[in-house]
């Protein structure tokens, strides 16, 4: 099992009772991290600390929602005073919604920007004041794929990963003085509630299979493990990165020709790919 060198360091990981963020939350604490759970879901933040508390390691969960400027802070300095000074934080709590671009509604349109960019920029302003007190702290923000390109029938999603992006960004070079580091990881395709919730199975499979290299989505796990390398010390010299977790599938154009491409079917004629 890989050492993060994250023992006794006190983590805090929003939207971390499911999916990604659960993940994580039990690579840190698997790693000896204490963890602090903030999710809306006050069942799973439950089922989660029995979780992490059966690791042996000290695990809080707080009931937030990520938009809420006010929680957010009490929060920030909960956790400080319950777990101890917080070394890290991963905000991975994040919405999607799909539609076409024509038919999208304000009202959905400012529900994801409202969780996956505002929460973000909340859970870092929030956390980040007593890191940059103590000049040391490390913040990696969920992105997706789609915040380095377009997404058909998903406007609302791809403007707030493109967010994230740019927000990270700022942020790496406004607190690096401070010793804060800020990074992003940008996962693929990735087999969670959230994803299953939001696409069918046909397009998952084919979709997937088409167009990453590795011709499978991830588990959570494997977007985890990532984080938690960016969030330990392995990773002292990196901030500002925006780091693909997705199979290859950004690294350039493949496809093999499932999604019904004129010209990968071609080269399928030609043996350049095989199905
Ligand atoms: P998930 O739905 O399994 O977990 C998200 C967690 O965030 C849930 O526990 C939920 O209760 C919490 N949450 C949602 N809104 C919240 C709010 N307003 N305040 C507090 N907590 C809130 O989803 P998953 O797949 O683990 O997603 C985590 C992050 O990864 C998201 O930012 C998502 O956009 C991103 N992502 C997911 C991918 C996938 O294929 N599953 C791919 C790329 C990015």
């Amino acid at each position: 099992m890989v050492n993060y060198g994250l023992k006794d360091r006190v983590i805090a990981i929003t939207g971390g009772a499911s999916g990604i963020g659960r993940s994580a939350a039990l690579a840190a604490a698997t790693d000896g991290a204490h963890v602090a759970v903030l999710d809306v879901n006050q069942d799973n933040i439950d089922k989660t600390l029995t979780e992490l508390r059966a690791k042996n390691v000290k695990a809080e969960g707080y009931a937030l929602d990520v938009r809420d400027e006010v929680a957010m802070g009490k929060v920030a300095k909960a956790v400080e005073s319950d777990l101890g000074p917080v070394y890290g934080l991963f905000s991975s709590a994040g919405i999607s919604r799909t539609a076409p671009a024509e038919k999208v509604a304000l009202a959905d349109f400012e529900a994801v920007l409202d969780v996956n960019v505002n929460g973000v920029f909340l859970a870092a302003r929030e956390f980040a004041q007593a890191m940059i007190q103590r000049g040391r702290g490390a913040i990696v923000n969920v992105g997706s794929i789609d915040g380095l390109g377009g997404h058909p029938g998903r406007l609302h999603y791809v403007s707030s990963k493109h967010a994230v992006a740019g927000l990270t960004k700022s942020l790496a070079l406004e607190w690096g003085r401070y010793g804060v580091r800020v990074n992003a990881i940008m996962p693929g395709f990735v087999d969670t509630p959230l994803l299953r919730a939001n696409m069918p199975e046909k397009y998952i499979e084919r979709v997937v299979f088409d167009r990453t290299p590795l011709g499978r989505m991830a588990n959570s796990d494997e977007i985890a493990a990532v984080a938690m390398m960016l969030l330990s010390d392995s990773a002292s010299y990196m901030s500002g990165a925006i780091v693909p977790v997705d199979g290859g599938m950004t690294a350039g154009f493949l496809t093999r020709g499932q999604g019904g491409d004129y010209a990968s079917k071609n080269l399928l004629s030609q043996g350049v790919y095989s199905e």
